[in-house]
C-alpha cells in the first residue's frame, strides 16, 4: 500500500469514528425495532410492500432483537448508527425484503420516533420511582408529627415545627416533579413516523396507522418541525435537573444534620463510609455524591440547549449530540432515586437532639408578641420591643424563653408585670408548634391532614 493510501484509510477510519453514534444509540434498539415493525405493517396495509415481505421483515427484526439480547449481534462502527446496523443485519438475514423497509421513511423521522418512544417510557419509569420515594417520606413523616424540630430561615432557628412537617415539604417538591414527568408525555404523544426526511413523502402512507400501532395519540402535523424537534429531550433533562436539585437539597440537609454540630440524624452504616486515614470518622459520602451528581445533570441540560440554539430547519447532524446526555441523566436520576429512598428508609433519627435544639434561639419568642397583641391590645411593633426585653432577660439568665418562670417574665418589662401565668403555656415549644394551625401550617393536626392528603393522592393517582 502506498503512503497516500495508508493515509486515506486512516482518515476514513477516523471519520467513521467521528460520524458514528452506534456506540451509544444502540441503547435505542428496542424502540428502533418496534418502530420498524409498525412501519412495515403500515406499508403492507397500504399495499406499498407485499404481505410476504412484511412477514419476513417482522420475523427478521425479531431475530435481530434476539441476537442483540443474547449478545451475538456485532455492532460495527462502519454501520454508523443503530438504525443502519439493524437494517443491514436484517438484509443479511432476509435478503431483498430487508431493503424495502426503509421505503417512505428517513433516519430523520426514525430517530425522532425511537427517541420519543424511549423518553415516553423513561418519563413513566422515573415518575413511578418518585411515587415510591414520596411514599417513604410520608411514612416517615407519619411517625414524626409530634417530633419538635427547629424550623429555620436563613439557616437560623426561627419557629418550632415538627420533623414530619419538614419531610412533607420535600414530598411536595417530589409530587410536583412527578406531575412534570407525567405532563411532559402529553407533549410527547405525537408520532414522528412518516415525516420522512423533512417534507413528507410521495408514497401513499397512512401515518395514523403507524401512530396507532406505536401507541401515540396522533401523528405530528408538521414533518418539518418534527424532524428537527428535540423539545422532548430538553424537557426530560429539565425535569431530571429539577428533581436532582430537590434530591440535592435534601442531601445537603442530611449532611448538615449528620454533623456533630447538629447530630439530628445518623446515616445507617451501609450508607456511610469511613475515612482511609481517620479511623474515628463516618462520612456522608452518599448524600455528597447525590449533591455532586446534580452538577452533571445540569450540564447535560445546558449542553443540549446550546446544541439546539442556532440550528436552522430542519434536521442537522448536531442533534446526534442529544442522546448521551439524556442517557446519562436518566441513569443518574434512576439510581439517585433508589439510593435516596434507601438512605431515608434506613436513617437513624435522633428526636432528642432535635427537641433539644429547639431550646436554642428562643423559638417561641414570636408567640409572646402574638399573645400580647391578642390579649392586651398592644400594637404589634410595641409587643415586638417588649418581647425583645424578655429575650434579653432570658439571655442574661442563660435560658431559653420557653424555660423562663412567670416572675422572670414579669420582671423583664414594666408592661408585663401583671401578665397572667397562662403565658407559660404559650411559650411552651410544643404548644407553640401546635398554635400554627392555619391551613398548611405546622400543627400536628395540620401535619396529619397533609399526610392524609398525600395518602389519598398516592392511592388514587395513577
Ligand atoms: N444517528 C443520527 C442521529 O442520531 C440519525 C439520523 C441521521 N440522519 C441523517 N440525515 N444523517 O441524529
Amino acid at each position: 500500500m502506498s503512503q497516500e493510501q495508508i493515509l486515506k484509510n486512516t482518515n476514513a477510519k477516523l471519520l467513521d469514528q467521528f460520524n458514528a453514534s452506534i456506540m451509544f444509540d444502540k441503547e435505542l434498539y428496542t424502540q428502533d425495532i418496534k418502530g420498524s415493525i409498525a412501519h412495515s405493517k403500515m406499508l403492507a396495509l397500504q399495499g406499498i410492500i407485499s404481505v410476504e415481505d412484511q412477514k419476513k421483515i417482522e420475523q427478521g427484526l425479531l431475530e435481530v432483537k434476539k441476537e442483540i439480547q443474547n449478545g451475538s449481534f456485532v455492532w460495527q462502527i462502519e454501520n454508523e448508527d443503530v438504525h443502519m446496523a439493524i437494517e443491514s443485519r436484517l438484509t443479511q438475514l432476509i435478503g431483498d425484503a430487508g431493503g424495502r423497509l426503509h421505503t417512505a421513511r428517513s433516519r430523520n423521522d426514525q430517530v425522532a420516533t425511537d427517541f420519543t418512544l424511549y423518553i415516553k417510557e423513561k418519563n413513566i419509569e422515573i415518575s413511578k420511582k418518585l411515587k415510591v420515594f414520596i411514599n417513604t417520606l410520608v411514612d416517615i413523616a407519619s411517625n414524626h408529627t409530634q417530633t419538635l424540630l427547629p424550623g429555620m430561615t436563613h439557616l437560623q432557628h426561627a419557629q418550632p415545627i415538627n420533623f414530619g412537617y419538614h419531610l412533607l415539604a420535600y414530598a411536595n417538591m417530589f409530587k410536583r416533579d412527578f406531575e412534570r414527568f407525567i405532563s411532559s408525555n402529553k407533549r410527547n404523544d405525537y408520532s414522528p413516523l412518516g415525516s420522512a426526511a423533512l417534507a413528507g413523502t410521495p408514497h401513499n402512507i397512512d401515518r395514523f396507522k403507524s401512530c396507532e400501532l406505536l401507541g401515540f395519540k396522533e401523528p405530528s402535523i408538521s414533518a418539518l418541525d418534527t424532524v428537527s424537534n428535540r423539545d422532548f429531550a430538553l424537557e426530560i433533562l429539565f425535569n431530571i435537573s429539577t428533581s436532582m436539585m430537590h434530591i440535592s437539597r435534601l442531601s445537603e440537609e442530611l449532611i448538615l444534620w449528620s454533623s456533630y454540630e447538629f447530630g439530628f440524624v445518623k446515616m445507617s452504616d451501609e450508607y456511610a463510609t469511613t475515612s482511609s486515614i481517620m479511623p474515628q470518622k463516618k462520612n456522608p459520602d452518599v448524600p455528597e455524591l447525590l449533591r455532586g451528581k446534580t452538577g452533571r445533570v445540569y450540564g447535560n441540560l445546558i449542553s443540549l440547549l446550546t446544541v439546539m440554539k442556532s440550528l436552522p430547519l430542519a434536521y442537522n447532524k448536531d442533534t446526534q449530540e442529544d442522546k448521551e446526555g439524556v442517557f446519562d441523566s436518566v441513569q443518574t436520576i434512576t439510581i439517585s432515586l433508589d439510593i435516596i429512598d434507601a438512605v431515608m428508609n434506613t436513617l437513624i433519627i435522633n428526636t432528642k437532639a432535635m427537641e433539644k435544639a429547639c431550646k436554642i434561639g428562643h423559638l417561641s419568642a414570636t408567640d409572646l408578641a402574638d399573645y400580647l397583641v391578642q390579649n392586651s391590645g398592644i400594637p404589634f411593633r410595641e409587643a415586638y420591643y417588649i418581647t425583645k426585653d424578655v429575650v434579653s432577660k432570658a439571655n442574661s439568665l442563660d435560658k431559653d424563653v420557653s424555660e423562663l418562670t412567670l416572675i422572670e417574665i414579669q420582671s423583664a418589662n414594666e408592661k408585663l408585670k401583671n401578665i397572667d401565668k397562662e403565658i407559660l403555656e404559650y411559650l411552651n415549644l410544643r404548644n407553640s408548634m401546635n398554635s400554627r394551625d392555619s391551613y398548611g401550617g405546622t400543627s400536628t393536626k395540620r401535619t396529619k391532614e397533609q399526610i392524609e392528603y398525600f395518602r389519598n393522592w398516592l392511592k388514587n393517582d395513577k
